[in-house]
């Protein structure tokens, strides 16, 4: 049984699901999936959206209310994917940013598609700072970072994790990004494979497929902490034993890992 922890289930509130009725189409495939619990996961300060963490709340109980008029059997949680933007500290400080399952432990935070601007770093910092674990989402598609994945390793030796995207693993965004995600998940700088579900078709709900690559790529034990161990323990606030995944990777990747972070 998975947990999903990057969704964009709630609808018509950004590019996700359009409507009630596409939400609810998406929730069905996610269960066929394993999925039984979504985080949802909608954009906020991406400079298209703004969704507040009282938004999110509200929206959230309309689409519970459906599932369970639809007997679909799917938990789903409050969440957000915040755009790593300089406001950031200060809106999770004052509570208008949500954390992942509204634990105040650990954000789900993107860049830009191409780029990492400067300061991201400072950002993360700050984040860290508030005892909060920056889940970076999906790395592989972010074209500095493809090219520099140094720049990844940093930012999880300073107590980031890397949250993949399962269509990334199984060739949805082109070889490149299977490329790239297949050496990060080796390298130990990924913790987590979601979905990043935004429609109830091409972009669906599913985690199964990018397991089994990750499973082809790595090994069994490996695979099953990014999809299943670790999504479940931050959906319930509870941290990460990174330590884990090193035992779990095959070796030769580890030591590497390992000089990295000392
Ligand atoms: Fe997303």
């Amino acid at each position: 049984m998975y947990v999903d922890l990057h969704c964009h289930l709630l609808p018509g509130i950004d590019d996700g699901a359009r409507d009630l009725a596409q939400s609810l189409a998406m929730a069905r495939i996610a269960v066929a999936d394993g999925i039984r619990t979504t985080v949802v996961t909608p954009h906020h300060l991406n400079g298209v959206y703004v969704n507040r963490a009282n938004d999110i709340q509200a929206a959230l109980v309309s689409l519970r209310e459906a599932l369970i008029a639809e007997g679909i059997a799917l938990k789903v949680l409050p969440g957000c994917e915040l755009h790593l933007v300089p406001e950031l500290p200060d809106q999770l400080a004052n509570g208008e940013a949500m954390t992942l399952a509204n634990k105040g432990k650990a954000v789900l935070v993107e860049l830009p598609v191409h780029t990492v601007p400067m300061g991201s770093e400072h950002i993360l910092e700050q984040i860290l700072s508030q005892g909060l674990t920056p889940i970076i989402a999906h790395p592989e598609r972010n074209s500095q970072l493809r090219q520099d994945p140094e720049i990844l390793a940093e930012w999880v030796a300073m107590g980031c994790l890397g949250q993949i995207t399962a269509q990334s693993c199984t060739g949805q965004f082109g070889p490149q990004v299977k490329e790239s995600a297949r050496d990060m998940v080796s390298r130990g700088l990924i913790h987590i494979i979601a979905s990043d579900a935004h429609r109830d078709r091409r972009r669906v709900p599913e985690i199964s497929g990018g397991e089994a690559a990750v499973r082809r790529w790595t090994n069994r034990q490996t695979a099953e902490l990014l999809a299943r161990v670790f999504p479940q323990r931050l959906a319930e606030g509870d941290t990460v034993e990174t330590g884990l995944l090193m035992d779990a990777l095959p070796r030769r990747r580890v030591s590497w890992w390992r000089q990295l972070v000392g």
